[in-house]
């Protein structure tokens, strides 16, 4: 630890103005106090610590982005390092074994910026600025979260290419199972049916982390199609912050459900009607729906005469 618990007691008592209140409201306790903490120490020093003129924030950044953490010391007078998850990275500008790292800024004004350039989901960490103590300073420390977050690389409906034609017979199980890989943080799934969104009650979704903070989440959508889900569009929607609103990423699949024809009548002409001789009838074959259509063959007395496809 940088800070020495007697040096930063002294300046407590120095600077909180809640420290200043808690010992009473009236300005002769206030008087008395710094009248006994100045026989400790040179009053020069008051007014001069060092302390942070900008604090690095929390950030959130795009993978291969540039990541940049602000850090400005006013009356500076301890060396200025950053730590990384508690790791120092030193007090030189170039840090050795973090090609990407360069601490920026005028020295002169207290300027100590961490760069990260082509930011990494290695480079996801708390990042920390330190200000050493010297002379009568007593050391200062900010802290800031760097989020790397990253897309997912791919989204599939297991088994299907995107836009590819789904076969399955009416009223037999169809899971469609939809992938969607290495993102961070984890990406959600939203499912369209038709372009509408299909929300199902008992969504079982799973999230795994397939490498050090990527994460691939997996939904399964179980379907039971009827023949009036024959030509429906069911699509996979990847969810993501670092996917852009416009640009979404997604998978579709068209469904092609087998399903057997209506069965068949014949038009144009009665039983029983009498017909003359020389007389034209047409006689149409019908079969309603059906996927694949059906074939209608036509018989004359038990033999095969004629083929027609509706
Ligand atoms: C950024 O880093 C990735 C690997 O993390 C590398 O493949 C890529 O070439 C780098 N890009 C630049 C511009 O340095
Ligand atoms: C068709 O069958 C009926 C009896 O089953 C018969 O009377 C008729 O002659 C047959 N017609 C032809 C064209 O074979």
């Amino acid at each position: 630890m940088l800070l020495g618990s007697h040096v930063l007691n002294v300046y407590s008592l120095y600077f909180s103005p809640q420290k200043f209140e808690f010992y009473g409201s009236t300005a002769v306790a206030i008087g008395a106090l710094i009248g006994l903490i100045s026989m400790h120490l040179p009053l020069s020093c008051h007014g001069q610590q060092q302390k942070f003129r900008v604090t690095p924030h929390d950030l959130q950044v795009l993978e291969g982005a540039e990541a940049m953490l602000r850090c400005e010391v006013s009356n500076l007078a301890g060396a200025v390092q950053w730590t990384k998850d508690g790791f120092a990275l030193g007090f030189s500008a170039v840090i050795p074994g973090f090609p990407r790292y360069s601490v920026l800024g005028d020295r002169k004004q207290g300027a100590y910026n961490l760069r990260i350039s082509n930011a990494s989901i290695t480079d996801d960490a708390e990042y920390q600025c330190q200000v050493g103590p010297a002379r009568l300073n007593s050391a200062i420390r900010a802290n800031a979260k760097l989020t790397v977050i990253s897309p997912p690389s791919s989204i599939e409906i297991q088994g299907y290419s995107n836009n590819a034609k789904v076969e399955v017979r009416e009223n037999q199980d169809l899971t469609l199972k939809c992938i969607v890989a290495n993102s961070k943080p984890a990406a959600q799934i939203v499912w369209f049916r038709n372009n509408v969104e299909y929300k199902i009650d008992n969504r079982n979704d799973k999230v795994e982390e397939i490498t050090p903070k990527r994460f691939t989440t997996t939904s399964n959508l179980k379907l039971k199609p009827t023949a009036a889900d024959d030509y429906t569009e069911y699509t996979c929607q990847a969810k993501h912050k670092a996917l852009a609103p416009d640009m979404p990423m997604r998978s579709i699949v068209q469904l092609s459900v087998l399903y057997p024809p209506g069965p068949p009548y014949i038009q144009g002409y009665t039983q029983g009607e009498t017909l003359r001789r020389g007389q034209t009838v047409e006689l149409i074959c019908n079969s309603r729906g059906g996927n694949p259509p059906a074939q209608l063959i036509w018989y004359k007395n038990g033999s095969q005469i004629r083929m027609a496809y509706r």
